[in-house]
């Protein structure tokens, strides 16, 4: 039977930021790095530069061909295409780092014998350097069975990661999670900075503002958690200020109107649990909020 571990020699196919970032990682943890290939051989060789005595190829199948364990790092849309086009060898382990598909789209690598398998690094990768630092203590969510869940997770322990296990069908659900925590809640500061404008103040001051208050969130959120971290109106029950909001909103930022009814609406469950109010005035913040959903 096929034995994965740190002596496995490891290729990557796609050399985008998740490869390369985990590629760096991976190396510096003592892993064997050893064969790389991407649509272009020229991103191929500047990843291969990070890594020593790794090799660039301009054929994935010599990175199927040298490896023991191969990460297919392209994008979402060519995963299946790469696994069902590449001479893959019994027993050898290849495994997809995207957050949503499952190990389905490795169906043309297991055809050929190979042991597939998903792990997703909760994380964002805005550059190998940034990555490097940020990987460990992240989340890495492994979709995996047998001899891959076991190389998978002492991986994942090994880069100083957590390890959460999937099932195929959790992904699309767990993936909406992480984007609504990741490029949605970015998206929406900058929405939320440009709430400004309406008083004079441009979007990049409005975020220095309001950048300090989002890593307060997130320090008390990671040390009370929910429903402790909640502050503001609805932990009060301040019916008149939220009144305010919602009359301020209608006439001056009415496309924000629904986006900020239904995260009260969302959140006010947690307010509750806190303790701070009735389940009167929470009813009462409820339908409030509901009329003007309704307007
Ligand atoms: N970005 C994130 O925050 C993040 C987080 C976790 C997981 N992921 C997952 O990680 C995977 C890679 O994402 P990424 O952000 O690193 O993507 P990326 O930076 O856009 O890079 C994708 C790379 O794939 C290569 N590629 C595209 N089609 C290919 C093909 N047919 N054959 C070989 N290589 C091909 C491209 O190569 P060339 O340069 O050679 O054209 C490109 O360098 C995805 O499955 C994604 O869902 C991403």
């Amino acid at each position: 039977m096929t034995k994965f571990d740190k002596d496995s020699r490891i290729g990557f196919i796609g050399a985008g930021m998740v490869g390369k970032s985990l590629a760096v990682i991976l190396s510096r943890n003592g892993y064997t790095v050893s064969s790389i290939s991407s649509r272009s051989f020229n991103s191929a060789k500047s990843f291969s530069s990070l890594i020593p005595a790794s090799k660039a190829y301009q054929d994935p199948n010599h990175v199927a061909d040298n490896c023991d364990v191969v990460f297919i790092t392209a994008t979402d849309d060519s995963i299946c295409d790469i696994a069902a086009n590449t001479q893959w060898k019994y027993g050898q382990g290849v495994i997809h780092c995207s957050g949503v598909a499952s190990t389905d789209v490795l169906s043309g690598a297991a055809k050929k014998g190979a042991i597939t398998a998903a792990i997703h690094p909760l994380q964002t990768f805005s550059s190998v350097e940034d990555a490097v630092e940020t990987l460990p203590g992240s989340t890495f969510a492994i979709e995996a069975t047998g001899q891959m869940l076991d190389f998978l997770e002492s991986m994942t322990v090994n880069l100083r990661g957590v390890p959460v296990y999937l099932k195929p069908n959790d992904k699309p659900l767990y993936h909406a999670s992480v984007v609504m925590m990741g490029g949605l809640l970015t998206g929406l500061a900058g929405a939320v900075a440009d709430m400004w404008n309406e008083f004079g103040i441009d979007q990049g001051t409005a975020l220095k503002s309001l950048i300090p208050m989002i890593e307060g969130n997130a320090a008390t959120l990671k040390s009370i958690g929910i429903p402790n971290a909640i502050a503001g109106p609805y932990v009060r029950g301040d019916i008149g200020t939220i009144r305010k909001h919602l009359v301020a909103l209608s006439a001056q930022a009415p496309h924000i109107l629904t986006v900020y009814c239904q995260m009260a609406l969302a959140s006010l469950p947690y307010a509750l649990k806190k303790g701070n109010v009735s389940e009167s005035v929470a009813l009462d913040m409820q339908r409030l909020l509901e009329d003007f959903l309704e307007k």
